[in-house]
């Protein structure tokens, strides 16, 4: 007789998982919601005509740690000249406690640091505390990072961690979590529910995050505007594959109400940024 073949048996959560995968498919694709217009189906269809899932040389094991190292440091000196720090501090401005202890502050996917670098001038020039912490998947980009911020004498901490889950960290750990052009690095729509959850629940106060938003015309804004900033050239290949695979305002909508609205993430909704490809959800605490 033949022995039977083995048959994964799948836990609960894996199941929820796979559900809300098909459902996000069919979402994505404009064939879930029957009552939605025309017109919502049709920017559907199109932006996921844009959709590709091929992987970005920074993601990439093969690709060497230097090659890795130097596109993230790349990236780092473009959301600077590009003046995308300066918009992201404007909007964290908001949200920042007035008081005289330090605001605890952790940015996830923190890559080469330059957001916790302009946070803590940022914090010097106006005369408030802060306590700066880094989490990135990359152990080594966690390192690297450290070791760069300590030398140009920017006090942080940077740990090695996943986004989707943080449970290393305790329950509202910090004041405010932030993350930049790092969502996309994430390729279940349940998962990035799950750091929804987990931006939720390390934090006290509030949220910044931002990412592309898989528009159709972001493959171009995003090519000719890192070209025209003399951007090398496997960064802007990276840019172009990080838009094409990113979630849309409405996808991020949509993980958010099926997945993470539970009560507590009232304070969360996704805004698309007029005429850019992008995306961010900004919110502070809901508290009952
Ligand atoms: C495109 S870089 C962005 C770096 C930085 N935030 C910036 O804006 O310049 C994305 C970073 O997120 C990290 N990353 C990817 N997936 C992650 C995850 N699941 N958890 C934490 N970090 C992640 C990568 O290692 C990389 O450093």
């Amino acid at each position: 007789m033949k022995t039977s073949a083995h048959i994964p048996i799948l836990t609960e959560s894996q199941q929820q998982e796979m559900v809300f995968n098909e459902r996000f498919e069919l979402y994505k694709n404009g064939k879930l919601n029957e009552s939605d217009s025309w017109l919502q189906k049709f920017q559907r269809s199109l932006s996921s005509s844009v959709y590709s899932d091929e992987q970005e040389y920074l993601d990439d094991p093969k690709v060497p740690l230097k090659t890795r190292l130097t596109l993230v440091g790349g990236l780092s000196r473009l959301n600077d000249r590009s003046g995308y720090t300066k918009i992201f501090l404007k909007e964290l401005r908001e949200l920042i406690p007035q008081r005289k202890e330090p605001v605890k502050i952790v940015d996830i996917g923190a890559g080469g640091g330059s957001l916790l670098a302009a946070i803590y001038q940022y914090a010097q020039k106006e005369g408030f505390a802060v306590d700066l912490y880094g989490v990135d998947l990359s152990s080594d980009f966690a390192q690297k990072t450290q070791f760069r911020l300590t030398a140009k004498k920017v006090p942080v901490k940077m740990m090695q961690g996943d986004a989707t889950n943080l449970l290393k960290i305790a329950d509202e750990s910090f004041d405010i979590a932030v993350s930049s052009y790092m969502t996309h690095h994430i390729r279940s729509a349940y998962q990035v529910g799950l750091f929804l959850h987990e931006i939720y629940r390390i934090t006290k106060k509030g949220w910044l995050i931002a990412d592309f938003d898989r528009r159709v015309y972001g493959p171009l804004f995003v090519g000719l505007s890192a070209s025209l900033m003399m951007t090398p050239r496997l960064l802007i290949s990276d840019g172009i594959k990080s838009l094409k695979r990113a979630y849309t305002t409405d996808e991020m909508n949509f993980i958010m109400k099926e997945i993470a609205a539970t009560k507590e993430l009232r304070g969360m909704s996704c805004q698309g940024i007029p005429f850019f490809p992008y995306w961010k959800i900004k919110g502070r605490k809901w508290v009952s």
